[in-house]
C-alpha cells in the first residue's frame, strides 16, 4: 500500500484540521497516512525511499514564514540542502490575500523541493482563506494529486 507522508505548517490550526480531512479522503481512496503535526527532519529525510511520497500543508505566518509547527523543519531544510532524488510530492499553500506575501511559506517549500531533485507531482494549490472554500479547494486538488501518482 502507498504511504503518503503528511507535513503540516500550523500556528492556530486551520491548516491542521485541512491535513486531517486529507489524510482521511487519502485512506478512503486506499493510501496509508502518516500525519506530522510537528515535522521531523531527520525522521523524514533519512527515511526517505522511492517509495516515498509528501504532501505537505503549509500555512504562512508573520511576513511569510513558514507557520510555527514547521519553522525548524524549513531552516534545516534550508540549511543542509539535501539532495531529495527519491521523493515524489504536492504542496497546499495556505494563506489569507490581505498579506503582501500571500502563501510566501507554501511557494518556497515547493521550490525549495524542487530545487533540491524532488519531483514535483503537481503544480501547487493555494488556499485564501479569506475568498476560498478550503474543503472544497483543497479535496478536488487532492483528486489531481492522486491521479498524478
Ligand atoms: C499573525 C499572522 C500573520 C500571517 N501572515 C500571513 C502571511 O504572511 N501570508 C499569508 O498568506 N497569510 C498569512 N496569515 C494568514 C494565515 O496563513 C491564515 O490565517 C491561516 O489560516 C493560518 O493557518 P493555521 O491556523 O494553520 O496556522 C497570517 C495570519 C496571522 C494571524
Amino acid at each position: 500500500m502507498q504511504n503518503i507522508d503528511i507535513l503540516v505548517a500550523t500556528t492556530s490550526g486551520n491548516t491542521e484540521y485541512l491535513a486531517d480531512q486529507l489524510s482521511n479522503q487519502l485512506k478512503e481512496a486506499g493510501f496509508s497516512t502518516a500525519l506530522h503535526y510537528e515535522p521531523d527532519y531527520s525522521e523524514l529525510v533519512e527515511g526517505l525511499t522511492e517509495q516515498s511520497v509528501w504532501l505537505c500543508c503549509v500555512a504562512s505566518h508573520g511576513a511569510g514564514e513558514y507557520a510555527d509547527s514547521m519553522l525548524d523543519f524549513a531552516e534545516e531544510l534550508h540549511q543542509h540542502k539535501p539532495q531529495l532524488n527519491e521523493l515524489r510530492y504536492g504542496v497546499i499553500a495556505v494563506g489569507d490575500s490581505c498579506y503582501d506575501t500571500f502563501c510566501a511559506a507554501g511557494r518556497d517549500c515547493d521550490a525549495m523541493l524542487a530545487i533540491l531533485g524532488a519531483k514535483r507531482l503537481i503544480s501547487h494549490l493555494e488556499i485564501d482563506m479569506s475568498q476560498d472554500d478550503p474543503d472544497e479547494n483543497s479535496s478536488t486538488w487532492l483528486q489531481s494529486f492522486i491521479q498524478s501518482m
